[in-house]
C-alpha cells in the first residue's frame, strides 16, 4: 500500500494540449498541498501525462512505467493520465500493477481524491467525460512561462479514419468566452508574453456565435501580451475572418499550423478528411495573399492503408507546392477500434520507412529553404531560455524558428536582432543596438 505523497513529478508525452494538461496538473497538485520533487530526488507520486496518437507513445508510457522501480524495490505511487489511460481504462491496471490511479484527461481534476483513494490501498478509475467543465474545478492560475499555453477548445467530431482522438479525447467543445479571456489576463499577470491558444481543432472554436478571430482580436488588446498563436488547425475551418485577421492583427505571428496528411485526393478522402488537395491549396494561397511572409507547417501521415508509391510521390508534390516551413510526418500507426485498422493492404513497415525517409530529406530541403530566407532581417524575438553556450539565450522569431543570440536579456523580454546564419532547425542572430535618439 502507498503512503500518502507528499511530492510529486509529471511527465507529459505527446501534444501541447498535454503539456498544458501537465501545468494544470501541477498546480491542482501545489495547491492542495504537494511540492514537485526538485530535480533527481525521487518524487512520492509520478503522474504520467500520455500520449496515445501513436503506437509507440503508448509502449513508451508502460515502459516508463516499469522504469518507475528503484533500486531498493520501492517505488512511487503511479498515476497513469492522458490518453493511454483514457483508452485502457481498467485495462492499464491489468497491463502493470505498478500502476495505482488511472484519470483521463477529462477527469483529471478529481486528481486529490483520487490519491487520497489510492493511498486507503483503492486503484480508483475515472475516464468520464463530465458534463462540467473540469476547467471550473481546478485552481486558477498561477505562474507562466514568456510564452504559454491555453487551452480553448478540446475534442474532434472529425473522425477522421486513422485517429483516436474523437474517442480519447470526446466531442469537440469550446470554453467559454470570459472563462479564457480570464485565463489570459492571469497568464500575462504572472509573466507572460505570448500566448498560444490550444486545441485539437482549435479553429472549431465558436462560443455565442463568434469565432476564433474574435478571440484572438479581444485576447490582443489585453495590456502586456506581445503576441499570440494558436495551433492546431483544421483545413476546413479555416474561416476568412481568421485569415483576415492574418492581415491586420499585428500580435497575431505569422505562422500557421494546418495538417493536410496527404497529397492524394484518393487516400484523403479514405481518410475522411473532408477536404480535397486543391481545396487545401486554395486556402494557402488566400491566406499567403493576406500574409505574404507566413510560415506554413503542417503534419502528413505515410503509408496509410492502400497507399500506393504513385499516391505517395502526390504527397511529395504537394510539399513543394506548400514549400513548407517545418513539418511533421509519421509513419501510419493502427490504432484499435479506428476504421482504418480494419481495412486492408496495410502497407509494409520497411515500404512506410523508405517513404518516411523520403518525405523527411523532402521537408529538410524546404525547410531550410526557408531558414535562409530570414537570414538578413531584422526582426524581434521573444527570449525563452538560456543557451547551451556561455551568454547565449534561445527565443523565437515571429515565424517560430528557435534562434540563438549572445545576450543577457532575461527570458520574457523581447529583443531587437538582425538574423545572421540559418540552420536545419534553428538560426543565430546577433542583437540590433538601438539607434541613438
Ligand atoms: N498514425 C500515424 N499518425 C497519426 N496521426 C494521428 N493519428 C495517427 C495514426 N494513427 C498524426 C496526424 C496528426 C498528428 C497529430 O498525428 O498527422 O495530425
Ligand atoms: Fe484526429 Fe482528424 Fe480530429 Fe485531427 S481532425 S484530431 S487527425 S480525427
Amino acid at each position: 500500500m502507498q503512503s500518502t505523497p507528499k511530492t510529486f513529478r509529471i511527465k507529459s508525452f505527446g501534444c501541447q494540449m498535454n503539456v498544458y494538461d501537465g501545468e494544470r496538473i501541477s498546480e491542482l497538485l501545489t495547491d492542495r498541498g504537494l511540492a514537485a520533487a526538485p530535480d533527481g530526488a525521487d518524487a512520492d507520486l509520478v503522474v504520467l501525462n500520455t500520449c496515445h496518437i501513436r503506437e509507440k507513445a503508448a509502449d513508451k508510457a508502460y515502459s516508463d512505467v516499469g522504469r518507475l522501480k528503484r533500486d531498493d524495490g520501492s517505488r512511487p505511487m503511479i498515476a497513469l493520465a492522458g490518453c493511454v489511460a483514457q483508452a485502457e481504462g481498467a485495462e492499464a491496471k491489468r497491463r502493470s500493477s505498478m500502476i495505482d490511479i488511472v484519470v483521463g484527461p477529462q477527469s483529471y481534476h478529481r486528481l486529490p481524491e483520487m490519491i487520497a483513494e489510492a493511498a486507503g490501498g483503492a486503484r480508483p478509475v475515472d475516464t468520464d467525460m463530465p458534463a462540467i467543465s473540469k476547467f471550473d474545478a481546478l485552481p486558477k492560475r498561477g505562474r507562466a512561462n514568456p510564452s504559454a499555453f491555453l487551452t480553448v477548445q478540446e475534442g474532434c467530431d472529425k473522425f477522421c479514419t486513422y485517429c483516436v482522438v474523437p474517442y480519447t479525447r470526446g466531442a469537440e467543445i469550446s470554453r467559454p468566452w470570459a472563462d479564457i479571456v480570464a485565463e489570459a489576463h492571469l497568464l500575462i499577470d504572472s509573466g507572460a508574453r505570448e500566448i498560444i491558444l490550444l486545441g485539437q481543432n482549435v479553429n472549431a472554436w465558436e462560443y455565442d456565435g463568434r469565432g476564433l478571430a474574435e478571440l484572438i482580436r479581444a485576447i490582443v488588446r489585453i495590456d502586456g501580451l506581445e503576441r499570440i498563436r494558436y495551433t492546431t488547425s483544421h483545413p476546413v475551418n479555416m474561416s476568412d475572418s481568421l485569415i483576415a485577421a492574418h492581415g491586420d492583427v499585428d500580435k497575431l505571428m505569422p505562422y500557421l499550423h494546418l495538417p493536410v496528411q496527404s497529397g492524394s485526393d484518393r487516400v484523403l478522402n479514405a481518410m475522411n478528411r473532408s477536404h480535397s488537395v486543391e481545396s487545401y491549396l486554395r486556402t494557402i494561397e488566400k491566406v499567403r495573399a493576406t500574409r505574404p511572409d507566413i510560415a506554413i507547417s503542417g503534419d502528413f501521415i505515410v503509408g496509410f492503408p492502400g497507399e500506393t508509391e504513385a499516391e505517395f510521390e502526390e504527397t511529395l508534390q504537394i510539399v513543394d507546392a506548400v514549400r513548407y516551413a517545418a513539418a511533421y510526418s509519421f509513419k501510419y500507426s493502427p490504432r484499435p477500434g479506428t476504421p482504418a485498422a480494419m481495412m486492408e493492404d496495410q502497407i509494409e513497415r520497411e515500404v512506410m520507412e523508405d517513404r518516411l525517409a523520403r518525405l523527411h530529406s523532402r521537408i529538410a530541403t524546404h525547410q531550410l529553404a526557408f531558414n535562409r530566407s530570414t537570414v538578413g532581417l531584422d526582426t524581434r524575438i521573444l527570449v525563452e531560455r538560456p543557451g547551451k553556450r556561455h551568454g547565449q539565450m534561445i527565443g523565437r522569431s515571429p515565424w517560430l524558428q528557435s534562434v540563438h543570440a549572445q545576450t543577457t536579456a532575461a527570458p520574457g523580454t523581447m529583443i531587437d536582432v538582425t538574423m545572421t546564419a540559418a540552420g536545419a532547425n534553428s538560426m543565430a542572430a546577433a542583437i540590433r543596438q538601438k539607434e541613438a535618439a
